[in-house]
């Protein structure tokens, strides 16, 4: 079957190097060959689970000493679950890379998409803000908010939503004519959750996501050109200006110009550094009250299998494992957990285990092992059939119930502000 990936729902097998080929995405795997900043990449992008990105290269970048910012969301229309945790501890590890964080509680999304209340929605989102801050994000370089409650946020969205048409909707998201006028909208309250960091001041912004999300960041990042002045072509030893809002900007802008440039009626060749150039230009433009905002980055995780095999579905409880779940009952889920052994002990003994579709690996891939050796063990003893999934179920869900105790823990000690 062949998968079908939008933002609300994954159907079928996911080929990620499909999904690459098809939208552009670059695989994060060409980064690690030339990272060349002092944090270490994180667990996630080292084993391959974060497997692409747009423009992170500016993240880089911004890394050795420029201000960058990270931004994801979150829907609260169920507990926060380990997938939201994945998408949390990305978002932490930036933060702690130097990265002012912003956090988006999609309530107008749970809203329109889910149906939930407000005063449900609410509630909710309150755990998720007190996952994140157990989870060690650090709120005093953190903007957490409800889009409900972000006037700035809805202004930004419905300008943007000017810049959107039926056609291209239909085309990104198969809407239907049936699709309500809100569900339509939210689409660019997500822009506007992705772009507002940028507001007054244009920096990198990093959107760490799952890979269904990938139709919200094109929108955004051709919404991001389109509201804005000038754009800008790489030429030989410079940047061709051009203005999206007609020649007079190009006349007010080499008035100020500090690098050496030459004009043309349509554009305006600058030459020097890049980036530079490209700061300097943007911030004239948000002097002159335009947007300027640079195209977001995005890194792109793997789904998560569910326990109970395919998709984690908040609507199949045994299929994951909440981070409020009793540890207990967390330990119990596990231990039914679908695993890549074989049919008999015998057998597995003989051909080994198959990890790379294994949900149990997943989970010590992903949130319980922190050292690579440590993984390659538990790898190597499984496909060399040493551990047999017993054994191999009983550590992760030890793991799992100590991490839950005091998770929890930890939750119950956070004040929300
Ligand atoms: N649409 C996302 C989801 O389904 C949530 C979300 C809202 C989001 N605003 C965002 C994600 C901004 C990334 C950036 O979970
Ligand atoms: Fe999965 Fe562990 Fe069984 Fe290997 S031994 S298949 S990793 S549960």
């Amino acid at each position: 079957m062949n998968a079908e990936v939008t933002p609300w729902d994954v159907k079928g097998k996911v080929d990620y190097n499909k999904l690459m080929k098809e939208f552009g995405i670059q695989p994060f795997s060409e980064l690690l060959e030339n990272w060349n900043v002092d944090v270490e990449p994180m667990h996630l992008m080292r084993r391959g689970i974060i497997f692409g990105h747009r423009d992170y290269d500016r993240i880089l970048e911004a890394m050795n000493g420029k201000k960058w910012a990270v931004m994801s969301g979150f829907m609260p229309s169920g507990l926060p679950h380990l997938g939201h945790k994945m998408t949390m501890d990305e978002i932490i590890w930036h933060q702690k890379a130097g990265g002012f964080a912003h956090v988006a509680l999609a309530d107008m999304e749970a809203h329109v998409v889910r149906g939930l209340s407000w005063e449900k929605l609410k509630e909710i989102g309150k755990l998720y803000l007190k996952s994140l801050i157990a989870l060690g994000l650090n709120p005093d370089r953190a903007f957490l908010y409800y889009q409900s409650e972000f006037g700035k946020l809805k202004d930004l969205a419905f300008e943007l939503s000017a810049e959107v048409n039926w056609s291209e909707l239909k085309a990104i998201y198969g809407f239907t004519p049936e699709t309500p006028l809100a569900k339509m909208f939210v689409t660019s309250v997500q822009a506007a959750d992705i772009l507002h960091p940028q507001l007054k001041d244009p920096k990198p912004v990093v959107v760490p996501v799952g890979a269904d999300q990938d139709p919200h960041i094109r929108l955004t990042r051709d919404l991001a050109s389109r509201v804005s002045i000038f754009a800008f072509e790489e030429i030989d030893s410079g940047v061709r200006v051009r203005s999206r809002r007609g020649s007079e900007y190009l006349r007010m802008l080499e008035k100020e110009l500090s690098f050496e440039y030459r004009s043309y009626a349509e554009h305006i060749d600058v030459f020097g550094e890049r980036r530079d150039i490209e700061e300097f230009i943007r911030k004239f433009e948000v002097e002159i009250g335009g947007f300027a905002f640079i195209p977001p980055s995005s890194t792109y995780h793997k789904f998560i299998t569910g326990l109970t095999g395919g998709k984690m579905s908040s609507s199949k409880p045994e299929s994951y494992i909440s981070l409020f779940d009793e540890p207990s009952v967390a330990e119990k889920k596990v231990k039914r957990a679908i695993t890549g052994g074989r049919g008999s002990a015998e057998e597995q003994r003989r051909l080994g285990g198959e990890p790379e579709r294994c949900a149990v690996f997943e989970l010590f891939a992903i949130h319980l092992i922190e050292r690579d050796e440590d993984l390659e063990e538990i790898r190597r003893k499984c496909v060399e059939g040493e551990m047999l999934c017993g054994n191999c179920k009983k550590l992760a869900s030890q793991l799992i119930g100590e991490f839950l105790k005091d998770f929890q823990e930890k939750v119950n000690s956070v004040e929300l502000r």
